[in-house]
């Protein structure tokens, strides 16, 4: 089978379900020579996808960001995702989808007349972050965003996004945090969040970043605790005196970073433990994950 998979998870693709040993794409689909497509992950807790609307509209987006006419409705889209949850085990899943610009003679611009695009939905067993990540948090490194400027569309070609998650793990650590011209932008698979002076700080929401699901989650969970928030340029040397940092995705939830190029981050007396903002905003968090647990299908 393919290392890193157990068992063989049912999958969508093309208006079929199948086993994900029988999922096969053509070589010349777009997606595969030309990394010409987007995708979503969405989480989902006790069954129920966790902030499932926000990533409908980012998919849509995205589609649209890349001239892409979405094959399906908006709620077809969210029928898809319940069904791929539905079909497969465990209550913690992540459902991934992509659409590619289909399949074609291999030609950089668009087939024309279109063709059909691809779509495939897969389940992962979602294992959250555990205990020791939540309590003492997680390290990371710097480095140049070297990607392309279009960071807003989740695309699926995301050659610099693994070249600096790989930097991140050659180095032992979970995550890199990006810079571009001195100016924070995100994580390699994250969005990154600053506190100081009791304020939380995130990079604008322009072409330099995508625009995580979580970036509302956490405007709200803010709001409710009364943190202010302010969504501005953030300096590079702003990051490295924060007070507290955090990263957030549909994945890693939200974690404190507590060692940056190997040095603590944040105040003295947090000895390189996440800082009382996080624990906060962690708890809210968790708060929310319980609502969608416990709220009707
Ligand atoms: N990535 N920035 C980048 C570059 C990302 O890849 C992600 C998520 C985020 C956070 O977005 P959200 O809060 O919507 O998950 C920010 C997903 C998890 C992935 O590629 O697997």
């Amino acid at each position: 089978m393919i290392q890193g998979v157990t068992g063989n998870p049912t999958v969508y693709l093309n208006g079929e379900w199948l086993a994900l040993s029988e999922a096969k794409v053509s070589v010349l689909d777009r997606g595969f020579i030309f990394g010409d497509g987007i995708y979503e992950v969405v989480p989902a807790y006790g069954k129920k996808p966790f902030r499932l609307d926000s990533h409908l509209r980012r998919l849509l987006r995205s589609l649209a960001a890349i001239k892409i006419q979405s094959p399906y409705s908006e709620e077809k889209w969210a029928e898809l995702f319940r069904q791929t949850i539905e079909k497969n085990e465990g209550n913690d899943q992540f459902v991934y989808v992509q659409v590619t610009r289909g399949v074609a003679k291999r030609d950089h611009a668009f087939p024309n007349p279109p063709v059909a695009p691809t779509v495939f939905a897969m389940s992962t067993p979602f294992v959250r972050p555990n205990e020791t990540l939540r309590n003492e948090g997680i390290s990371v490194i710097t480095l140049p965003d070297e990607r392309w400027l279009h960071c807003d569309i989740k695309s699926v070609a995301l050659l610099g996004n693994v070249l600096a998650r790989q930097a991140a793990a050659d180095r032992g650590v979970t995550e890199s945090v990006m810079f571009r011209d001195g100016f924070l932008t995100e994580g390699s698979a994250s969005n990154v969040w600053m506190v100081k002076d009791g304020t939380l700080h995130a990079p604008l929401k322009n072409h330099l970043v995508l625009e995580g699901v979580r970036y509302g989650l956490m405007q709200e969970i803010a709001e409710k605790l009364g943190i202010p928030v302010q969504i501005r340029r953030i300096r590079q040397a702003e990051v490295s005196q924060a007070d507290e940092l955090m990263i957030t995705s549909a994945t890693k939830e939200v974690l404190a970073v507590v060692r940056m190029d190997s040095r603590p981050v944040g105040k003295a007396e947090y000895e390189g433990k996440p800082g009382p903002i996080y624990r906060k905003i962690r708890a809210a968090y968790d708060e929310s994950i319980a609502e969608c647990q416990n709220a009707k299908a």
